[in-house]
């Protein structure tokens, strides 16, 4: 063999040895999505926690992950948050498997369905990992506790409010995140038992955003084109109003549409002060994370926990927000 061959030969070995280390180190940073998988890189940190969130960019688990990361600062644990990136129970659930795989102490997450969750659950718990289920419980599983709303009663209020801010008479839309999730069930269900004795109250249709805005949007736009005797809409997840607000303001200038929506992200007060939205259900996803980390670690230590903690729900309207703002009293336009 010539000398150009064999550096030829060695070149091209060296550079598939280069290549593939690189595609086996990153193949496997994907799959992991980045989870340390070495107990002992860990080993200065008491646990390692992961929260898994069904939406991983969105604002309100944004909060959460707040919340969990500081409590993680304050008691020495390593916090993975990791997820889908977009709302998807498919990745959601890969994600929750994933972390089981790399041996993490503890998980939370929401249980959002009973028929994918629970049997996820519960075989986690057999794996001798405990699970909080947080922001969404799925009670009928083996998790060993739930932090968040009361999903219901949240429902029921935003019911009764409405009916006061009302006056006992509206045409009422309803935009859920998705039909299939305990949460936005459990909103919508409250919701509709709190108003069911009102004759003045008639709900008139109820459509799914995927917890997107642009969807919400989207839907609050047909539903005004297909029912135009709709005069007021309730949005069960954090998005849902400011996508109805945005479609609300666009193309109903004149109408007066009430709008209950839920949460309290930076958009939908700017929505309330200009008087846009005109109540929201306040959670409290900051809380929930920072006492689920606590709560998981006692879990971990052998303390009592108790199996539900309900953060507190309340409505919020224009006049509860701190006063003196200049654009409090601006109508829509
Ligand atoms: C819910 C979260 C949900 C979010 C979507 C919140 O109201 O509590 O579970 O992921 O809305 O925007």
């Amino acid at each position: 063999m010539g000398r150009y061959s064999i550096m030829a030969y060695t070149f091209g070995a060296l550079f598939f040895i280069v290549s593939f280390s690189f595609s086996i180190f990153y193949g496997v940073k994907v799959v992991t999505h980045d989870l340390p998988s070495e107990k002992t890189s860990l080993e200065k940190y008491r646990y390692h926690f992961v929260l898994v969130p069904e939406e991983l960019d969105n604002e309100y688990w944004r909060l959460v992950e707040k919340g969990a990361k500081a409590a993680a600062n304050d008691y020495g644990i390593v916090l993975e948050y990791v997820g889908p990136k977009q709302s998807n129970i498919d990745d959601h659930l890969k994600t929750i498997e994933m972390s089981v795989a790399s041996k993490v102490d503890g998980i939370m997450t929401q249980g959002l369905s009973d028929e994918q969750f629970t049997p996820l659950i519960n075989r986690v718990i057999e794996k001798g990992i405990p699970v909080i289920t947080v922001d969404t419980d799925a009670s009928n599983s083996k998790r060993m506790a739930y932090i968040g709303t009361d999903n219901y009663y949240s429902g029921y209020l935003a019911g009764r409010a409405l009916i006061a801010d009302t006056k006992g008479k509206a045409n009422v839309a309803i935009i859920t995140g998705s039909f299939y999730k305990n949460h936005q069930i459990q909103r919508v269900k409250g919701f509709e038992d709190a108003v069911k004795a009102e004759k003045g109250i008639k709900i008139i249709d109820i459509q799914e955003s995927d917890i997107s805005r642009v969807i919400a949007a989207e839907k609050a736009y047909q539903i005004l084109q297909a029912h135009p005797e709709v005069n007021a809409f309730y949005g069960t997840s954090a998005l849902d109003g400011i996508g109805i607000a945005q479609v609300v303001k666009k193309y109903k200038k004149n109408d007066q549409i009430y709008i209950m929506g839920f949460d309290t992200l930076p958009e939908t007060l700017e929505y309330i002060r200009k008087g846009m939205i005109n109540a929201t259900v306040v959670q409290e996803p900051y809380e929930m994370g920072y006492e689920a980390v606590k709560m998981m670690i006692d879990l971990i230590e052998g303390k009592k926990v108790p199996s539900v903690i309900h953060t507190n729900t309340k409505i919020l309207r224009v006049g509860d927000l701190p006063p003196g703002h200049p654009d409090r009293m601006e109508e829509r336009q």
